[in-house]
């Protein structure tokens, strides 16, 4: 697999001119062109289910930004929402569900979503994306992990510890392992229709991973996860992103997984040489805080010089930051960390 992208070339460990860089929500309300857009519709997820729209948004920081590949603009929560859950988005209260998980029986009677129907808008948003892009730039496509999914759709909405999930896990693991598996099929054939068509890699965000305990996130988390991967059309790299899974990289890295996101938490140094020692093929990303994102250049070229020294001179990193671009931050912050990635690596590629 010779890909021409630097950005899969990375994930893939192959030798680059430079770091590739792209950013969680790098399309998002910071960018004054999104909150244009939104204000034409009436929610966000009216924004996602209009493919035109979601297009548009998802190339809008390609526009401005020297980045090294686009993800679609669309959210982890079309599946739940796609299983007949009700999601909305109150403004400044993130998402909410009308019909949350409350029974075993709400789990049985769970519908598996067919992508090419209920979640038709997601594909043909990547449709799109890549007509437009026609093959400059690489596209990312992704879904939530299962237990991530799980715990918005047991505790209805967004929540500091999902105390209604934790409970469930420790009460009725097994209503709980039985809805993990429907959402593990149910994010294969997802994952599965967005490489159909067109993606060229895929994410898996395990936001809320960093939750459980040690055992509780190889069984209830990561099982799940490896399951997924072994059960895709593995024909794109796959990344996995546990926030706050430092602690666990030796247990992701036997994943399946080709490329670990990490947050800021860790030392991409540490990071590095524990993966290696599991499994040399894997590339990481990562791991800005993004916080740096609100202060300033001097501060946010020292904070990229950093992250490039620790990871040193070999192949297989893509620069990201270790969580979402936070609403609050300057336009112009994020072209200076693109432009200083780019001219502040080549040094860690010449051959
Ligand atoms: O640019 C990109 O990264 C692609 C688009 C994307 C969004 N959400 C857009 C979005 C992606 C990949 C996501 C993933 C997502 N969604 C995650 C996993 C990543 C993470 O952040 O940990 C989670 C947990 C969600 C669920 C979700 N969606 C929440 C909790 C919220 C509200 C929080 C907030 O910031 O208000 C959303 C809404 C959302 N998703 C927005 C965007 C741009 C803001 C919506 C708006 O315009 O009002």
């Amino acid at each position: 697999m010779n890909n021409p992208h630097r950005l899969i070339r990375a994930f893939l460990k192959q030798p680059v001119d430079k770091t590739p860089v792209w950013l969680m929500r790098q399309a998002g309300r910071y960018l004054p062109e999104y909150r244009q857009i939104r204000q034409q519709v009436p929610d966000f997820l009216t924004l996602c289910k209009t493919p035109e729209l979601a297009c548009q948004v998802s190339l809008q920081p390609l526009e401005r930004f020297d980045l090294d590949g686009a993800i679609i603009f669309s959210d982890i929560l079309t599946i739940p929402d796609a299983m007949g859950l009700g999601l909305h988005f109150v403004e400044n209260e993130g998402p909410k569900f009308k019909s949350p998980i409350r029974s075993s029986r709400d789990i049985t009677n769970l519908p598996i979503p067919d992508p090419e129907i209920e979640l038709s808008y997601v594909c043909d948003t990547i449709r799109l994306v890549k007509k437009s892009l026609n093959n400059t730039l690489p596209v990312i496509g992704f879904s939530g992990s299962p237990w991530t999914l799980a715990a918005y759709m047991i505790e209805g909405q967004s929540s500091d510890n999902f105390i209604l999930a934790k409970k469930m896990l420790y009460d009725n693991p097994a209503s709980l392992h039985e809805l993990l598996l429907k959402l593990s099929n149910a994010i294969t054939i997802y994952l599965n229709a967005q490489i159909q068509a067109g993606v060229d890699a895929v994410m898996i965000f395990d936001t809320w991973g960093g939750l459980l305990t040690t055992s509780d996130y190889c069984d209830f988390s990561l099982s799940y996860i490896k399951q997924i991967i072994s059960n895709i059309n593995h024909t794109v790299p796959v990344i996995v992103f546990t926030k706050h899974g430092g602690l666990w990289l030796e247990h992701i890295a036997t994943s399946g997984c080709d490329v670990i996101g990490l947050d800021w938490t860790i030392s991409i140094k540490s990071a590095k040489s524990r993966v290696e020692k599991i499994n040399t093929r894997i590339a990481l990303q990562g791991n800005l805080d993004p916080a740096i994102l609100l202060t300033n250049p001097d501060a946010i070229e020292k904070s990229v010089k950093t992250i490039l020294d620790e990871f040193g001179k070999s192949p297989g990193h893509v620069f990201n930051l270790g969580h979402g671009v936070l609403q609050q931050t300057p336009v112009e912050n994020v072209k200076t960390l693109v432009d200083c990635v780019h001219q502040m690596s080549v040094p860690y590629h010449v051959r």
